[in-house]
């Protein structure tokens, strides 16, 4: 059993002493502005780079520039302008939501580079981090230039929680640290961990001041809540935690009690937002929860008063959600969904990325289920998912997608999305 780290500001640490191989990207840590990790790129893809997007010109469009909403709480903010949450500059209001087992660096990079503002870092165990678990360094690392790098902990205890802070803002310059106060696995909850904490408002405050002390000057401190745990409590939780020094609060508008079947509580996430744009520290909130299409993002941050509006499940498969949406706030027109070949190349070049980063084994475990979100609801989907589940070199999947592509670019067997807008949300996938 390895022993923990070492605690504390400039503790030493030598990361060759905890691993026969370094986990990749190790080497980057001293030089982080590198690109020898960057996932690469071989496809040219049909994502629009980082930053401002050029209006679409798209001539038909199934939106009409959207009238003035008499209800809108947004004050004239949009999607598409920049943001300050507690001092962190963003530049747009889009983020993409921590997803376990998903939101790895090579989808982060992939939805920065789609526009959206801010990405999260899967969910990552505060003791996995503090005994070096070679696996847990890997989730924990930023791509090159990740900049800001925003990581999400679980934990349930203070000391804890902020060792595992320091650890990752020290190691790799994480600029924001989000504690995980909204996980419904019934282990994580068993635990104390997770939603478990809505019940405690007090503890929720006494993480985040003890986070948020030591990280002070380096790193900005932020949670992500659900409205309750079997009954509302989202606002207790949401004034402690303001007056204990959290930078914004990411709110998923359900109980921990609720699954997706539930629709998300719109006018839930604007009470909180209401309550503490009215509170002595007026901490910004971000809304989460169904927002599965572009015009879903617009809507959210006009109905509920948020800041900014958090993406999950409407992301897998399907970057272009951010690109789509900042379009559409801009233009009032989310320009034409990806074709069904944009989708099997985005695949294939999400494949060859993660190849690059986790290598082969670990990248085609994962393009598994990323597979089959990029091509859902495509022509002969179906078929392809079951071949691509069955396949364990990256080399096969590479070819049943560049074979799928083929059919799909064929003259004559052009086969294109189908649907008014993009890949619809795999939900019962998840
Ligand atoms: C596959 C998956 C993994 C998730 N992992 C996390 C996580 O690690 N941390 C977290 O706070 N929420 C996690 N969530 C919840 C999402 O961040 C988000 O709150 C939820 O999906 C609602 O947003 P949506 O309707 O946009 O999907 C996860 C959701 C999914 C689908």
């Amino acid at each position: 059993m390895p022993s923990p780290l070492p605690s504390g500001a400039g503790a030493p640490y030598s990361p060759s002493r905890k691993f026969s191989t370094p986990p990749p990207c190790q080497k980057n840590r001293t030089a982080r502005k590198s690109t020898r990790c960057e996932p690469a790129v071989t496809h040219r893809s049909s994502l629009p780079p980082p930053g401002p997007q050029a209006p679409s010109d798209a001539p038909a469009s199934p939106y009409a520039p959207a009238p003035p909403d008499p209800d809108a709480r947004n004050d004239g903010r949009t999607l598409a302008d920049p943001v300050a949450l507690g001092g962190l500059q963003l530049p747009n209001r889009l983020i993409l939501a921590p997803m376990a087992g998903v939101t790895d660096r090579t989808f982060r990079w992939l939805a920065k580079r789609a526009g959206c503002g801010l990405a999260f870092s899967e969910m990552i165990s505060d003791n996995a981090l503090l005994w070096a678990n070679a696996k847990t360094w890997v989730l924990a690392a930023p791509y090159p230039g990740e900049d800001p790098y925003a990581v999400q902990l679980l934990g349930k205890d203070p000391d804890t929680l902020a060792r595992a802070a320091v650890l990752v803002v020290e190691e790799w310059g994480a600029a924001l640290v989000d504690i995980n106060m909204g996980c419904p696995v019934p282990k994580v909850v068993k635990n104390g961990e997770g939603a478990a904490l809505l019940r405690d408002p007090s503890l929720c405050g006494r993480i985040i001041e003890r986070v948020h002390k030591a990280v002070a000057g380096r790193a900005r401190v932020s949670c992500k809540i659900r409205l309750g745990f079997d009954s509302p409590s989202s606002l207790d939780v949401a004034r402690a935690v303001a007056s204990a020094g959290a930078s914004f609060v990411s709110v998923h508008g359900r109980l921990r009690t609720e699954t997706y079947s539930t629709p998300a509580d719109w006018e839930g996430i604007a009470g909180v937002a209401e309550t503490l744009s009215r509170g002595p520290e007026r901490v910004p909130v971000v809304g989460n929860g169904d927002v599965l299409e572009p015009g879903d993002a617009v809507s959210m941050l006009a109905r509920t008063g948020v800041h900014a509006v958090m993406v999950g499940r409407g992301a897998l498969g399907n970057p272009w959600i951010f690109s789509r949406a900042l379009s559409l706030a801009r233009t009032g027109d989310p320009g034409p969904p990806p074709s069904a070949a944009e989708r099997v190349r985005a695949a294939i070049e999400h494949l060859d990325a993660l190849v690059r980063d986790k290598g082969e084994r670990g990248a085609v475990l994962e393009m598994r289920r990323h597979g089959s979100w990029y091509i859902r609801g495509l022509p002969r989907a179906a078929g392809v998912r079951s071949r691509l589940m069955r396949v364990s070199k990256a080399s096969e999947m590479a070819s049943i997608l560049e074979d799928y592509l083929d059919h799909l670019e064929h003259p004559g067997g052009h086969v294109d999305s189908t649907r008014k807008d993009g890949p619809s949300c795999p939900t019962s996938d998840v």
